[in-house]
């Protein structure tokens, strides 16, 4: 017969407990980032379970949202706030991917405040070589291998397409304004191309410049970095806006106007996506390889 020593017991309780700690961290987490109040007030409001942290000095709030292990995160305007959150997400949660949440400018001719972008890809406006004859739009390099990114990065298909789907189970709020751009419509949702630089754009010959030279959707202040850290990082990156004006010379007075009801429809999205990933229970990454296979 053979004798089960305790040591044996105690070591196999050790090795048992490590496998179900190591399970509980493997439990995939979703990063939602936005960089003002209004665009993660909805979002951190419906945590269940919420545990606040505090990484040198700056807030993140962990919980459950649509029953997915989710960290909430204020960026605050601007690329290097939005690499600086992003970065410091990652490194104390290991998200399974990151998603950027909030309002920007339409560069779409058909979109109006109210309607939706999903990034489809990313690129930095002012990330550029000016030149005498023209400018130059380029990636980051990577900071080891020094290997230069594509200027316009590309969102992993298989979150565009959770987003697209997602889209369709949304009630949106359809703005209302006083001209035909902001008279209540149906909310628009396309997947496109979001611009983002260091700059709030309030000039029709700038919001021109972004369309004709890069064929932007919408203008925004934080995606693109987002995006850049996530490309270094190996980590999934999905940026959602909506139009809260068409950063044009009434952009402030129009964001003024719809901040709010734009914030909630992206956050909206955010938290239809979230239930689809949670639905899944699986990273974009396994979900991508699935596809592949
Ligand atoms: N976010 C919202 N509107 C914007 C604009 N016009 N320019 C840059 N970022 C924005």
């Amino acid at each position: 017969m053979q004798v089960i020593s305790p040591a044996s017991v105690l070591l196999g309780t050790a090795v048992w407990l490590a496998a179900c700690s190591l399970a509980v961290h493997a439990e995939p987490v979703t990063v939602v980032l936005g960089a003002q109040t209004r665009e993660i007030s909805a979002l951190r409001e419906e945590l269940r379970d919420r545990k606040d942290h505090n990484i040198l000095g700056l807030p993140f709030w962990e919980g459950r949202l649509a029953g997915r292990r989710v960290v909430v995160a204020k960026m605050s305007a601007g690329k290097v706030n939005a690499a600086m959150i992003a970065t410091l997400a990652i490194e104390h949660f290991r998200p399974a991917e990151i998603l950027v949440t909030g309002i920007a400018g339409g560069l779409h001719p058909d979109l109006a405040p109210g309607d939706i972008v999903i990034a489809r890809q990313t690129v930095q406006h002012d990330m550029v070589r000016h030149g005498d004859s023209g400018v130059e739009y380029r990636g980051a390099r990577h900071p080891v291998t020094g290997r230069r990114a594509p200027a316009f990065l590309d969102t992993p298909t298989t979150l565009v397409a959770i987003a697209q789907q997602a889209a369709g189970r949304v009630p949106f709020i359809p703005l209302v304004g006083d001209d035909r751009r902001t008279s209540p419509h149906l909310v628009r949702v396309i997947t496109g191309i979001v611009a983002t630089g260091d700059a709030f754009v309030e000039s029709d010959s700038k919001r021109r410049q972004l369309r004709e030279q890069l064929n932007a959707d919408c203008v925004e202040m934080e995606g693109g970095a987002v995006a850049q850290v996530c490309n270094v990082l190996g980590v999934p990156c999905l940026v959602i806006r909506c139009m809260s004006d068409m950063a044009d010379s009434t952009a402030m007075a129009d964001l003024e106007a719809f901040a709010d009801a734009a914030a909630l429809n992206s956050a909206r999205l955010v938290y239809a996506i979230v239930d689809l990933l949670h639905d899944g229970q699986q990273d974009a990454l396994t979900l991508q390889m699935k596809k592949k296979q």
